[in-house]
């Protein structure tokens, strides 16, 4: 039986605060004792218009970070970037609102046992997972630099309080509006071999993420990426997520990415049959 998912629940998480941030929305979330189950990686599926609304399908959302504190008890962060109407919804609602939710869902960032040299790379609101993550491994002893990338800086979502989690933090914007211009690939190959990284962690757009990979492979290094495939049940009964996956056989599956990931191994992704009908394979 899968153990994915064993510690999910359904409950409603009091809204503790809604802060903008750039174009970014930081939400802060009651979930009291769950907060122990959460890692790095796993994600909160929320139900969004209140009670008669039309949007039945509940919105995706990385956990950021988590905190328990004597105050607010457990809790977790929230990087909403406000776009369609179920986010628009979420980031326009106040303090003290409780939330529909589940959580913690699908699957994690995998820690090494070890200390190792981690890069951690974001795409614009992708960075959210990437700051709690950055801590676990500080914990663990690992140096840990971190590369940000967006189109502009307005999309860049880097907290002060992020930064202190991270030995480096580079950021990288299309139009150069905010640190170099360029992308969080462009001089990936050379910052991997100065910084003698072992292992990559990522999260942000498909073509980000595939890039990623073939830079990482190209250089024999680990790459675990969190995707963001289009989620509707969020809890593997729909199979809308699915993406192709290769076995070390070579044979492809299609496989949720709701409850076998979202965190993946980069090079298991067969990334030139993303969106492809399998009978096309
Ligand atoms: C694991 C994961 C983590 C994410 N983390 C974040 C985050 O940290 N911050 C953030 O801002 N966004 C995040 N997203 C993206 C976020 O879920 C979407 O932006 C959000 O659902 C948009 O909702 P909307 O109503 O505003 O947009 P709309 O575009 O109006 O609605 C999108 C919703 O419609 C449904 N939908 C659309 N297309 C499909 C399809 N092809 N198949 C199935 N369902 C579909 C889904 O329920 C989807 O959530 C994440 C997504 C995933 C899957
Ligand atoms: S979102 Fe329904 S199976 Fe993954």
């Amino acid at each position: 039986m899968s153990t994915i998912n064993k510690s999910a629940a359904q409950f409603l998480a009091p809204i503790i605060a809604n802060k903008r941030i750039g174009s970014y929305h930081q939400i802060i979330l009651g979930v009291g004792d769950l907060v122990k189950n959460c890692r790095p990686g796993n994600f909160i599926a929320i139900s969004v218009g209140g009670d008669s609304s039309r949007m039945i399908l509940r919105r995706a959302f990385a956990i950021s970070r988590t905190s328990d504190s004597a105050q607010y008890g457990g809790t977790i962060e929230l990087i909403v970037a406000p776009h369609g109407a179920g986010s628009r919804w979420l980031a326009s609602q106040s303090e003290g609102t409780e939330l529909d939710v589940v959580t913690p869902l699908g699957t994690a960032f995998g820690i090494p046992t070890e200390p190792v040299n981690a890069l951690l790379i974001g795409g614009g609101y992708g960075s959210a997972p990437l700051f709690g993550l950055a801590e676990v491994l500080k914990n663990r002893g690992c140096r840990t630099d971190m590369l940000l990338g967006a189109s502009v800086g307005e999309k860049i979502y880097a907290p002060m309080e992020g930064k202190r989690s991270v030995n480096s933090l580079q950021i990288f914007t299309e139009d150069g509006s905010m640190g170099e211009k360029g992308r969080v690939t462009s001089r990936l190959e050379a910052i991997i071999s100065e910084r003698a990284i072992d292992i990559i962690y990522s999260c942000g757009p498909m073509p980000m993420l595939r890039a990623i990979t073939e830079i990482a492979q190209a250089n024999d290094v680990i790459h675990q990426c969190a995707v963001e495939e289009a989620m509707a049940c969020g809890v593997g009964i729909c199979m809308t997520c699915v993406l192709p996956v290769k076995d070390e056989t070579g044979i492809i599956s299609m496989k949720r990415s709701c409850i076998d990931g979202p965190v993946i191994d980069g090079s298991s992704v067969c990334w030139d049959l993303v969106g492809k009908n399998p009978a096309e394979f």
